[in-house]
């Protein structure tokens, strides 16, 4: 199996190159990336030349992706722009790469004929109500509120469309938020214990009531291979891990497993048109595709990420003033 992984210098793409290079030894992995601010060639050091190859080069570069999806059997397409507070300030390279550059992936893979599996987020269903306790699910409607959003969710669209007309391949999966090693230190874990780490307080957005569902990013991968193996084509399977929690509450469990005083953060403005809740219902996942996440104590996972991060400063640092002087900017 010739596997090519968009994105794959990302945060959750190169969580998944090495879960795939650990599960599925006799796979060889090609990852395409642009190494935009958000891509980072350290993320796959220490894995085998012979079985990772690694092409510099753009989605939206028609002979680039159409030479890279003709030279492999199965496509995961995980790259993308992907923070909101980005996406308010520029939404431009949201709608070139996350619409465009899925148009230029979903035409090479009908021209070649191969396997596609499209990475989303349940971001494009909207939010849910802070006091509900509904949950998303594959019927959700669509109902993106942010650039960010709105492009993943054009990216969707596109897919089911081909797959609808042109007899494309392929299925989808919209997950939940994700923590782990690798992510870039502008969302909110990393941000807020790499904040810990070089003594500035944790910044919490307006009154930190926003809730959020957590999975680890090995538990996406994991769910990711099963799709790809067993998942039925033309169908969308949602990725989530039953973690639910609020800001403030994730905030205060970060300085409490970092030896801090749990009350030790800051307010800072809230960002515009900010989403309220997500929550996933992974039924479908579960119980068709037999799918289960490994890390089911949130507490664990975060303790060993805070590790991570504590143990690979040299990884963030570089990075850790450019991204405060951003949000210093914008008053966050
Ligand atoms: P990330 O920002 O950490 O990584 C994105 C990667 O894509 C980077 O390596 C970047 O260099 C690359 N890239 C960007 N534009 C490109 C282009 N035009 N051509 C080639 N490569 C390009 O993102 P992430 O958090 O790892 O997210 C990966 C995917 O998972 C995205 O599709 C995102 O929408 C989806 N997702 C993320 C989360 C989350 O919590 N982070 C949750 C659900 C779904
Ligand atoms: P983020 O990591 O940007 O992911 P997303 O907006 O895609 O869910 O933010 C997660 C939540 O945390 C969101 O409700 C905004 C909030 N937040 C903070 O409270 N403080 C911060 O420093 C950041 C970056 C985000």
């Amino acid at each position: 199996m010739r596997i090519l992984v968009t994105g794959g210098a990302g945060f959750i793409g190169s969580n998944f190159v090495r879960y795939v290079y650990k599960e599925r030894p006799d796979w060889h992995i090609t990852v395409i990336d642009k190494l935009t601010y958000a891509g980072n060639l350290k993320n796959l050091d220490g894995l085998d030349e012979s079985r990772v190859n690694f092409i510099k080069g753009d989605i939206c570069d028609e002979p680039a992706i159409e030479q890279a999806v003709a030279d492999s059997d199965t496509v995961v397409h995980f790259a993308a722009e992907t923070h909101v507070d980005n996406s308010i300030q520029g939404p431009w390279p949201f709608v070139e790469t996350n619409v465009i550059g899925t148009y230029r992936v979903l035409e090479a893979v009908r021209k070649s004929d191969k396997r596609l599996h499209h990475i989303s987020t349940d971001e494009v269903y909207g939010d849910l109500g802070l006091d509900s306790s509904e949950k998303f699910s594959e019927k959700s409607p669509y109902d993106p509120r942010s650039p960010y959003s709105s492009t993943k969710a054009g990216s969707d669209h596109l897919v089911r469309a081909w797959g609808h007309t042109y007899g494309v391949k392929a299925t989808i999966s919209n997950c939940s938020n994700n923590y782990g090693p690798y992510q870039h230190i502008e969302k909110v874990i990393p941000r807020n214990i790499t904040n810990i780490l070089t003594g500035i307080k944790p910044k919490l957005y307006g009154e930190g009531k926003n809730r959020r569902d957590w999975i680890h990013a090995e538990d996406h991968s994991s769910a990711v291979l099963a799709i790809l193996e067993n998942g039925k084509l033309g169908e969308t399977y949602m990725i989530g891990a039953d973690g639910e929690k609020d800001n403030k509450q994730l905030i205060q469990t970060i300085l409490e497993l970092m030896g801090k005083d749990p009350n030790d953060f800051e307010f800072v403005k809230d960002r515009p048109g900010h989403d309220l809740r997500y929550a996933i219902d992974a039924a479908k996942l579960r119980t068709e595709l037999g799918w289960a996440p490994k890390y089911t104590d949130f507490r664990e996972g975060l303790k060993q990420t805070i590790q991570w991060y504590t143990d690979n400063q040299d990884w963030w640092q570089p990075q850790k003033d450019e991204t405060e002087a951003k949000y210093k900017e914008l008053g966050r």
